[in-house]
This record gives structure tokens, sequence and C-alpha cells, in this order.
């Protein structure tokens, strides 16, 4: 009969598609149930009220069989998910592309940390500056021969005729630092620096630290002292020769330049060891027209200064042998010189 077969069909269904079309089949306009309803209307009273009431009946039944087998199919499809779905936490992380820490900032935080412990803290400065800063401030006036040194990029110029340009140096620093803080000052100030030049070991832009102390009564053996514990620290070697060599600039007065010791072994160059010197700063007492231009008093106060190239000392330290590809962005490069975090 209608009834069995339609609950055979139900139960049997294999999934909601086939279920849906089974209730479309039984219950729809056109389904066997609603025809049969249809029916009724020609029906004698007491037949039609018999002939309805168990139409009902079926359609509840049929209505409460499609719903149950409906939740059936859910549970099944939802268990079958559940197993096929299964995240398994044990395999293995998905290999990722991952960035490395550059060189120079690798290098830059290593030095900030070492000159931190030493009670200096960091200072900064624009990297396009005025003449003032980079120059004038620093003792080297205009027409000052020490100008052509420095390869300088000009800004267009202003209105008025001056011309900002991008620091040569990190010594304007030493200037700003002066004129916003009262002493004792201890800062360095890393950062990039511009000369128009480029070869095997040189490039536009290049990065300094500047050192800067001002006190009443600091002097060079605080220098050297600070300078050989920053040496031991940075390349990790308990005895590293130094030599002060006797150099010039504007800014500072006596002025010297330092070298370290090292040896050169299949184009690898060891740092503390061997007779071979390589220049790694300048350095000198803060001359007093520069204490001047910072507003203090040279009378009162003096200091000591330095100036170290980065890239240079990051070189040194890792063994990287050209300074042009720390700037070309070659992924090969920085996989291989790169650091992990
Ligand atoms: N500014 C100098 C340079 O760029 C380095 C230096 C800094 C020298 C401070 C002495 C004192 O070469």
């Amino acid at each position: 009969n209608l009834e069995q077969s339609l609950i055979d069909g139900i139960t049997s269904a294999a999934d909601e598609t086939e279920l849906e079309s089974l209730r479309v089949s039984a219950l729809g306009k056109k389904g066997a149930i609603s025809e049969r309803m249809k029916t009724l209307g020609g029906m004698a009273p007491e037949e039609r009220k018999t002939a309805g009431a168990e139409l009902n009946a079926l359609k509840d039944k049929i209505t409460e069989a499609l719903s149950a087998r409906k939740s059936a199919l859910q549970a099944k499809t939802l268990e079958a998910r559940l197993v096929t779905e299964k995240v398994d936490v044990t395999l293995p992380a998905r290999p990722e592309a991952q960035g490395s820490i550059h060189p120079v900032s690798q290098v830059w935080e290593e030095v900030v940390q070492i000159w931190g412990d030493l009670g200096f803290s960091v200072a900064e400065g624009p990297h396009i500056e005025n003449d003032f800063y980079n120059f004038t401030a620093l003792n080297i006036p205009p027409e000052h021969p020490a100008r052509q040194e420095h390869d300088t990029f000009y800004l267009q110029p202003k209105a008025d005729g001056s011309r900002m340009l991008l620091r040569t140096h990190t010594s304007p620093v030493q200037i700003r630092s002066m004129l916003e803080s009262k002493p004792p000052i201890r800062i360095i100030a890393p950062g990039r620096t511009f000369r128009s030049d480029s070869d095997q070991t040189h490039t536009p832009m290049f990065h300094q630290i500047e050192g800067l102390v001002i006190d009443e009564e600091t002097h060079l053996g605080h220098l050297k002292w600070a300078l050989a514990e920053f040496c031991k620290a940075f390349f990790e070697i308990d005895d590293v020769k130094m030599r002060f060599r006797a150099s010039h600039f504007p800014f500072t007065e006596p002025s010297m330049e330092i070298d370290i010791n090292c040896s050169w072994e299949g184009g690898q160059v060891k740092i503390g060891e061997g007779s071979s010197w390589l220049e790694i700063l300048g350095s000198g007492m803060v001359h007093p027209s520069v204490i001047k231009a910072g507003g203090l008093d040279p009378e009162r106060y003096q200091g000591w200064a330095f100036g170290m190239g980065l890239d240079r000392i990051a070189m040194l330290k890792y063994g990287i042998p050209d300074l042009r590809a720390f700037f070309e962005a070659d992924l090969r490069w920085l996989r291989h010189y790169g650091f992990r975090s």
C-alpha cells in the first residue's frame, strides 16, 4: 500500500536530495497524498470523514518519517565530516617563507647594546640637514677645503639661495645633542649618511655611528678606554691591539684614527690576531669651536667624539667581502648573510 511504500522509500533514502524528492512526490502539490486529498471533494460526507481522517493521519506519519530521516542523514553527514576533516595537530607545520635580519640591522642592534651598557643613550638627527649642522657648526665654514672631500648631495636651492643637503656624516647629531641637552652628555647616533661615491668599498648611502661625550673633566684616556671596551665586546675578543694614529678632522683637536690589528688568511680577515692594521674609526677631542656652536662654554666643558662606519664593521665581523651587495636586496645574499630572529 501507499503508506508502506512511502515509509520504505523514506527510511532507505541515501541522502537529503533523494529525501527531498520523496517529500515532493508524496506531499508536493502533485504528490500522491495531495492527489488523494483532491478526491475527498467528490465523496459522500460520511465516507469523506473517515477517508479525510485517514489521509491526515497518513500525512502526519509521512511528515514525521521525513523529518526523522532528515535528522538521521544530517547526523551521518556530520559524523563523516568529523572523521575526514579531523585536524592532526601532531603534523609538522607547513614551511613558510621567513625573512632574516639584515647584517646592518644586526650590527646596529649590537652596537647600541654595547654602548648602552657603557651608559650611552641613542640620539637621532634628520637625513636632510642644513649647511650649519653638517658643516659650519662643525668648524667647517664655507670655502673650507674639507667640504670638497665630502662629495655632498645637495637639494634644489631655496628662495633665499640656501641649499639643504643629505648629511654626509652623523656628526651633525653632535651639535643637535649639545643644543638640546645639558652636560654630562653621553650619546651615540647610529644612522644613514650619504656621499656621492660608489665603488667596492663605497656606496652613495651608508651607515655611521657617532659617539659624543661632553662633561667637565672627560679626557682622551676615557676615549681610549671606552673604544677598547667597545672593540673587545663587539669583536668578541679579549685582546685587541689598537693603534691610535694622528689625523685631522676640523671638528676635533687633537684628532686620531684608530686601527685594530688583524690578519688576512685566504682573503678572509681575522680581527685581534696578526700584524696587519685596519682603520675602523675617526675620533678626537671635540674642538672648542664646536662646543661653542653647540651652545656650551668651552672654558667649562670638554669632550670627545668618534665616528665609525657601521657597514664596515659589519663586513669585518661577519666576513662580508663587498659593500655594494649590502644594498642590492638580492635574496640569495640576504639568505646567506642574514640573521634568523
Ligand atoms: N665625521 C667623521 C667622518 O665622517 C668621523 C669623525 C666623527 C671623526 C667624530 C672624529 C670625530 O669621517
